[in-house]
């Protein structure tokens, strides 16, 4: 989604932000713009589409200067255009401001605005913002920028994360944040500001991650913060532990195949360091629980979006079966807004990929008002949901930067079936099954390495059903899930009509969509109710649908009644839906590739939503 950087210092900013703004590419938009401040005036340049024509402008830009931000846009109020893409400037051009987030109270600013006399060229709710950082400026011109920003902000409802440059002000950019990151790189005698830190981390590691409320002045050689009310803020620089290779895809064609061939060493990286010395169970150092704290969980509540959602889905199904304890799972979305009740001794847990997601986050917060500790699984080291839950398990699965997860998934997948595992093993597993276990995750990163060989045979089959636009996505039990999610990445990648349901639920309604043109793949890799599975298959078989089952490489004939059987090894039930979920991200890579799509950057979609 929208990303932001600025830079201060002795360099030449435009290109530094034109860098950083490529960094942030990964995020999804649809434009891009930069403002500078050359002599004593702020010039703004902005093109449509990607970065590189942002940069192929820039070079017959005739304007430069050592302090600048830049912006790339993912629209929401207003059309994708130059006009609406970012930075917007204030009447007269004091100020430009780039932001993300969205405006609540817009329409009433600006309502206020217009009477005294600004005029409005954009469609978007950030312009106002600008205009009324500078009617707070007029009102008194010898307040110091902060608190010009800082008074302005007191008006707005809703959420953001801004840069601001103002004419008068020709060393100083403002930055504020509420629900959207922002965060300070650290250099000598220049300083960055960006959205993520994946944006600056070639220029500076250390950082300072701003708060929600906080509002900050960011100078070459000097930067301070202070909240809302006008306290000031003891900040903390942290350093960033995390190598950001340069973006590139290493020989793959698409960042997507690029991480889907990733799984490997993603899963190992879960799992480093995180088994028990008897070999029977695992640990996880952040989660901070005492044996006597994990045995007493009655429940477990599970809050995430997307494809991070579907994980704890299979979170369930694995706790429920080895661990025994209930678990719910809630879409953040919808948590936020619901009045859930929640039991005792409950444990909540987020679980967000880029950790930045507005929703997961905002989820986070209704759970901790409530009083429950939360515990978070996310892969962004120094995320805002890293940083806002009391504990929790990081992914360690590296940069994911196609916009479809796929790394992150099963690395996800990887923390709950060892989560189950450890809550097994306080419960009623015994040691010799939970060695089986550890020996089954042990084991995985070669056996997803063998699943990866089946590239060649699944592109063969997406070459046969590409041009289908009806495809159900079939699976019971912890399949369902995992069924959920091969149809979920058809959609984002393909821009193909895919739905899943519970295998046994096609007679109680989705048969009716079955016919000559409808592909039903069905995921029949768990040993349990497989005839049930090959009886809903005849079904549809039966009805002239195309079938497609991914299975087990066991005694079933499959091959008998299926028109494509893609054969996966059989492996352990608390490792199973990982190795089943690779032949549908490779179905929904080559389905997207073959029908042309832009499958590291799908339409209207974003890596890491941060608007609701
Ligand atoms: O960063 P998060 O894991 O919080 O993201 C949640 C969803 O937005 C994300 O999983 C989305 O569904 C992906 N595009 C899935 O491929």
């Amino acid at each position: 989604m929208c990303g932001i950087i600025g830079y201060v210092g002795k360099k030449q900013a435009g290109s530094i932000l034109i860098d950083a703004l490529k960094r942030l590419e990964y995020r999804g938009y649809d434009s891009a713009g930069l403002a500078l401040l050359d002599r004593g005036k702020i010039f703004p340049l902005k093109r449509v589409g990607k970065v590189c024509e942002l940069e192929r402008a820039q070079r017959h830009f005739r304007h430069s200067g050592t302090i600048g931000i830049g912006h790339t846009r993912w629209a929401t109020h207003g059309n994708v255009s130059e006009k609406n893409a970012h930075p917007h400037l204030s009447n007269g051009s004091h100020f430009a401001i780039v932001h993300n987030g969205i405006i609540e109270n817009y329409l009433q600013i600006k309502t206020f605005l217009s009477e005294k006399n600004y005029t409005f060229y954009s469609d978007t709710d950030t312009e106002i913002l600008a205009n009324l950082i500078d009617y707070h400026h007029h009102k008194a011109t010898h307040l110091p920028f902060a608190e010009i920003v800082r008074k302005s902000l007191l008006h707005v409802e809703g959420t953001y994360g801004i840069a601001v440059l103002g004419k008068p002000f020709p060393d100083e950019i403002v930055v504020a944040r509420k629900s959207s990151p922002l965060l300070i790189g650290l250099g000598d005698g220049e300083n960055i500001i960006a959205s993520d830190a994946a944006a600056i981390a070639r220029y500076t590691k250390r950082v300072v991650y701003l708060n929600d409320g906080e509002i900050a002045s960011v100078r070459p050689d000097h930067f301070s913060v202070m909240t809302a009310d006008e306290s000031s803020v003891d900040t903390v620089c942290h350093e960033l532990d995390w190598e950001i290779a340069d973006v590139n895809c290493d020989g793959y064609p698409h960042f997507m195949l690029k991480e889907i061939f990733e799984q490997p060493t993603a899963i190992e990286n879960a799992m480093r360091g995180r088994f028990t010395r008897d070999g029977s169970s695992t640990k996880f150092g952040g989660l901070s629980l005492t044996p006597e704290a994990l045995r007493s969980i009655d429940r477990l509540f599970f809050c995430a979006c997307g494809t991070a959602y579907h994980a704890c889905l299979v979170g369930k199904y694995l706790i429920e079966k080895y661990a025994r304890i209930p678990v719910d799972v809630e879409y953040a979305s919808e948590f936020r807004y619901r009045n859930v009740p929640l039991q005792r001794n409950t444990l909540v847990f987020v679980v967000s990929q880029s950790g930045e997601t507005i929703d997961t986050l905002a989820a986070l917060y209704e759970a901790k008002r409530k009083g429950y500790p939360v515990m978070g699984i996310t892969n962004v080291v120094g995320s805002s949901i890293a940083r806002a839950t009391d504990a929790g398990i990081y992914q360690h699965a590296g940069f994911e930067i196609g916009v479809a997860s796929t790394k992150a998934f099963t690395s996800q997948l990887t923390i709950f079936s060892m989560l189950a595992l450890l809550l097994a093993r306080r419960r009623d597993m015994d040691q010799f099954d939970g060695q089986q276990y550890v020996f089954a995750l042990k084991s995985l990163p070669k056996v997803v390495g063998e699943v990866l060989k089946l590239s060649e045979r699944i592109r063969s089959i997406a070459e046969r059903y590409c041009k289908r636009e009806r495809f159900l996505f079939l699976g019971r039990q912890a399949m369902y899930p995992i069924a959920l999610e091969g149809a979920l990445k058809l959609k984002e990648i393909a821009y193909v009509h895919a739905e899943a349901f519970p295998t046994a639920e096609m007679k109680h309604g989705p048969i009716a969509l079955v016919s000559e043109e409808t592909v039903c793949i069905f995921i029949a890799t768990q040993r349990e109710l497989l005839d049930k599975t090959m009886s809903s298959l005849q079904e549809v078989r039966a009805r002239g649908g195309k079938v497609v089952v991914v299975a087990g490489d066991g005694e079933v004939e499959w091959e008998v009644f299926g028109d494509e059987v893609i054969r996966v090894p059989e492996v352990h039930g608390g490792i199973n839906p990982i190795i089943s979920v690779i032949p549908l991200q490779f179905f929904a890579y080559y389905v997207g590739i073959l029908r042309g799509c832009d499958v590291d950057r799908p339409r209207n979609l974003a890596k890491s939503v941060t608007v609701e």
